[in-house]
């Protein structure tokens, strides 16, 4: 993976004399972003063959200081290695290239448009000068640097942490899930609890990995009973939930759950509320002959489907709907939807 100098300068010997040119530039490449890939493309364009001096850890650590590099020597190497623009990587243990400038003898030497030739140093530069070579200064791609990357990744501050309380499929779970992995929603699914124990969601939470948890509802029908509420609430904050988010969920949440996370629960309910409240809304809203019906991301509070609406989206009834083709319909405008409005809520907070 890091040629010895010895040998990458036995190999431009042999490129020579095949009249091809060998690039030479050097840098620490610690977080690799697109401004090094572009101008590592175009340095390649400038020969035949690209050899990078790549500063050791320790010459990092001279350099930039002692918070870095963030990544080791031979992790950057593996990285840079990948590039289908770069043929050899040599390790530079001292601050200046000089001695591989004279060992390698490259035949053109290029460099990033933070150096002009006369801010070379002069070491280097007296080197360059001896083997010949014809240094070209490439442009620098505008706001993309590592101090930049650095400086974007400390500002976004820890993860929030969702938990997601569901009685069924866990279609919408699975979208919020998926939302995660794509880069698109920037959370950690904490938890997983359902008040019935085979639901499909506990399964997708569990083959994802993710702590998912059976809460016995107690005997009522669509109510939790009080060891319930307790119990979801201490699970809730022994996992270190920022937000909750029922994802059909089909009981009431009261105190102690509703007081610990007043103002962190989100609903998804499957109409345009305040129409069709309650249970089997896109059925209320087909047998009403409506034209439109929808989904709404909602707060909730101790009414049913009842709290500030935070984001809705429509979707039309086409004739012959059935129950179960419509609601199919608004399942897919949920899963966009939902994991849209989580992420402005976590933004926001
Ligand atoms: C959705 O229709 C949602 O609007 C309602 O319950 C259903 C949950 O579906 N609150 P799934 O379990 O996410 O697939």
């Amino acid at each position: 993976m890091i040629t010895s100098i010895n040998e990458a300068a036995n190999w431009r010997d042999a490129l020579h004399v095949r009249g091809q040119k060998v690039v030479f530039t050097s840098g620490c490449f610690d977080l690799l972003h697109a401004g090094h890939v572009r101008y590592l493309k175009q340095a390649r364009a400038l020969g035949d063959v690209l050899v990078i001096a790549m500063n050791s850890d320790a010459s990092v650590r001279a350099l930039k200081g002692p918070t870095r590099p963030v990544n080791s020597q031979d992790d950057r190497a593996e990285v840079l290695e990948a590039l289908a623009c770069v043929d050899l990587i040599v390790l530079l243990e001292d601050e200046r290239s000089t001695k591989i400038i004279e060992k390698l003898r490259p035949h053109i030497f290029a460099k990033g448009g933070d150096y002009t030739i006369e801010s070379l140093n002069s070491e280097e530069l007296a080197a360059l000068k001896s083997v010949g070579a014809d240094i070209q200064i490439l442009p620098l791609v505008p706001g993309k640097s590592t101090t930049a990357t650095l400086q974007r990744a400390e500002s976004r501050g820890p993860e929030s942490k969702i938990g997601i309380l569901g009685s069924g499929e866990g279609s919408n779970f699975d979208a919020i899930a998926r939302a995660i992995d794509a880069g698109n929603l920037r959370a950690e699914i904490a938890i997983v609890i359902s008040d019935s124990a085979d639901a499909p969601i506990l399964a997708k939470a569990r083959q994802r990995g993710i702590n998912a948890v059976f809460v016995n509802p107690g005997s009522g029908k669509s109510s939790l009973a009080e060891p319930a509420q307790k119990e979801i609430r201490d699970r809730l904050l022994a996992a270190g939930v920022d937000l909750v988010v029922l994802a059909g969920f089909m009981r009431l949440l009261k105190p102690p759950v509703l007081d610990d996370f007043a103002g962190r629960i989100v609903n998804i309910h499957p109409s345009l509320l305040p129409a069709y409240k309650g249970l089997e809304a896109w059925k209320q809203a087909l047998d009403a002959g409506e034209k439109v019906t929808g989904c709404t991301v909602h707060m909730v509070d101790a009414q049913l489907d009842g709290g500030t609406v935070l984001g809705q989206s429509k979707v039309p009834i086409l004739p012959g709907d059935t129950p179960e083709s419509l609601h199919a319909r608004i399942h897919e405008a949920e899963h966009v939807l939902f994991p849209k409005i989580i992420g402005q809520i976590l933004a926001s907070r």
